[in-house]
């Protein structure tokens, strides 16, 4: 397709990847995405289920609150399992799944649909119906699905809570979304060890008030605390009258609320981004299917964690959706040893791995040897997310993982986003660290502080001027935070909070978070966060937090703190306040350093200058300091 020589690096696609691809000429379907957009979303939204077919595709009449498939009836857990029994994929593997001591587990798309109707009659039992939230937080099982489809079918809101979240993070998450039942493992393996997460549900339940009743999932079998009238196991729970296997399937209105999903802000506590279920189904449908290139034969990994979008999307609703059979596993990469990936990738024959630059970095650290001793020939395609990717990182994966024939899809897409957005398809020219261009009739641009596009190359805002199916509703609880947050900086146009360039092949870099938010190993942290829970400990009188950049995690946290008086800085205390951080928030949220300071630069009006923080530590100018105090 490239008819004029394009700048930089590029990869082709071969002849081969073309061929075979859904999509083999890019150009032409962005063009007719771009022409009729509704239309585009519409013959998607045709290939899935609907009870009742809607009346209008985009309703814009009170934005930025959009709304898709308006009139329309559907459920996306139908579609991501009833709709396949009556076809041959009853029999497919819907999931495979194995764990880190080397368990092993497999749901045809006919038995999955089983367990989820289950589960979902085990909510039933507790009272949990339409609208009711409910919180999840375990490590990564296949019941975690199980849990979240069945909430689904149920017209009930998921909450996942990221099991390497702790205490305060998991009360905060509880009590803003007032859940009635908590679904939570006994434990979780990371890298051979126990991490006690019925232990932290625990204190984090004794600081909360509105759950009634909690799900015990067993994975590890280690002792734990089980109060009575509220905690029931699940396996007990199935074996009893309300675990029958049979359960109606909710019709719902295309905008019913399907999930809550906290992530980080530029202020303040993490927010609860809520999407639907039908517009949330396309986007993610459509999107994975092209862009990965589902084929009815693959066995695709997305290798995140469902506890976060990625694994929302890509682990869970997109696969089922597209009928694919999907892989899980429970580990770390690099346990017992740094091939544990490989092996997993020749033992299972996977053909689409999708994964983040962090891991990527981790895994390229220990050498080419432990890739190459295993056959990695299955692989057709690979994928990455979270952060930028260096074009190191990039061509390793491509010429190790990939042995240079698997195009590498650089999707970069938030949260709030639901879906890929700035995203290659397998038949579109790679540059390495580049996600390529927008997905097929999405408007996106880089602007100035003027909301002026910039020159090619130039460095600016990010924004998408134009809605899309997967994008987020709201903020639970929060519309107003939703509003400010990401229409009002450009009117009409959601600000993503990352800056970009895009360059004179009108190709995206993406260069980082322009706000508050800190991506560490590409998870979302809020410098708030880890803040107040410095603060939180009784030696602090005030903290900053700063992201660093850092070889393997892409951005490390550096805190400052102030002390209160009479107390004396040691290393004893620092290691005590990265462990209390760590109890509060979670392992990925200790930070890597802390200072004691006397002072903290601020503005006037009391607000901590992260950005002065942050060029001291590099040793690079400050910039503007006119509203510095002193
Ligand atoms: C932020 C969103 C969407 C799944 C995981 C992250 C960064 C995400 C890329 C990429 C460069 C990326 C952005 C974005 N990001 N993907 N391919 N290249 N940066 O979701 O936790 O909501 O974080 O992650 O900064 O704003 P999230």
């Amino acid at each position: 397709m490239a008819q004029k020589k394009m700048s930089g690096e590029v990869f082709l696609p071969s002849k081969e990847v073309i061929e075979k691809a859904h999509v083999k000429n890019w150009d032409e379907l962005n063009k007719r995405a771009q022409e009729d957009y509704e239309g585009f979303w519409a013959a998607e939204a045709e290939k899935l289920h609907w009870f009742k077919k809607w009346d209008k595709v985009l309703d814009e009449s009170n934005k930025p609150f959009y709304k898709w498939f308006v009139g329309g009836t559907t459920n996306i857990a139908y579609n991501c399992l009833d709709v396949h029994l009556t076809t041959w994929r009853r029999n497919k593997l819907a999931l495979f799944w194995e764990g880190e001591n080397g368990d092993f587990k497999s749901y045809s798309y006919y038995y999955l649909h089983k367990y989820v109707c289950r589960f979902a009659n085990i909510l039933k039992s507790m009272g949990v119906g339409k609208g009711d939230r409910v919180t999840i937080y375990m490590g990564r099982v296949p019941e975690l699905a199980f849990a979240m489809l069945a909430c689904a079918r149920l017209g009930a809101i998921h909450s996942v809570v990221f099991g390497g979240f702790s205490v305060e993070a998991l009360h905060e998450r509880l009590e803003d979304s007032k859940s009635k039942v908590l679904i939570v493992s006994d434990g979780s393996y990371v890298r051979g060890k126990v991490v006690d997460l019925k232990g932290i549900a625990d204190e984090a339940l004794a600081r909360a008030a509105t759950v009634e009743h909690v799900v015990v999932v067993k994975r590890t079998g280690h002792a734990v605390n089980m109060e009575p009238g509220r905690d029931y196991w699940y396996h007990e729970l199935c074996a009893l009258p309300m675990g029958n296997m049979g359960c109606e399937v909710e019709q719902l209105d295309a905008e019913t609320p399907l999930f809550l999903l906290y992530t980080s802000g530029t202020t303040g506590k993490p927010k609860a981004i809520l999407h639907t279920h039908g517009g949330y189904m396309v986007g993610t449908y459509a999107s994975l299917k092209y862009v990965f290139d589902i084929r009815e034969e693959d066995r695709y990994w997305c290798a995140a964690d469902p506890g976060w979008i990625t694994g929302h999307s890509y682990i869970v609703y997109g696969p089922l959706l597209t009928g694919v059979t999907s892989f899980m596993y429970e580990g770390a990469p690099t346990h017992p040893y740094p091939n544990r990936w490989w092996q997993l990738i020749e033992k299972y024959g996977i053909n689409i791995l999708y994964t983040a630059p962090t891991a990527i970095r981790g895994l390229m650290k220990y050498g080419d040897a432990w890739p190459q001793r295993h056959d990695l020939s299955s692989l057709r395609l690979l994928g990455t997310v979270g952060e930028p990717i260096n074009p190191e990182a990039w061509k390793w994966y491509h010429r190790v993982i990939g042995r240079g024939k698997c195009p590498i899809m650089d999707t970069w897409w938030q949260t709030e986003t639901g879906m890929f957005m700035i995203t290659p398809m397998p038949c579109v020219p790679l540059k390495p660290g580049s996600g390529t261009r927008p997905f097929p009739g999405l408007i996106m641009d880089v602007v100035n502080e003027d909301g002026e596009t910039v020159k090619p190359n130039e460095e600016g805002f990010l924004i998408i001027k134009r809605p899309w199916p997967a994008m987020m509703r709201t903020i639970y609880n929060d519309p107003e935070r939703y509003v400010n947050q990401y229409w009002s900086r450009y009117p009409g146009y959601y600000l993503t909070g990352d800056s970009a360039r895009r360059d004179e092949d009108g190709y995206y870099w993406i260069i980082g978070r322009v706000d508050d938010v800190i991506k560490v190993s590409g998870y979302r942290l809020g410098t708030a966060e880890i803040e107040s829970a410095l603060v939180s400990h009784t030696s602090v009188a005030e903290a900053a937090a700063i992201g660093l950049p850092h070889e393997l995690k892409g951005n490390a946290i550096h805190c400052f703190v102030i002390l209160k008086e009479g107390v004396e800085g040691t290393p004893q205390l620092a290691d005590d306040l990265r462990k209390h951080v760590g109890h509060e928030v979670g392992p990925i949220a200790k930070p890597e350093h802390i200072d004691f300071v006397k002072s903290l630069p601020k503005t006037r009006s009391g607000k901590i200058m992260r950005r002065v923080l942050k060029a001291k530590a590099l040793g690079i100018d400050p910039g503007n300091l006119s509203t510095l105090e002193e």
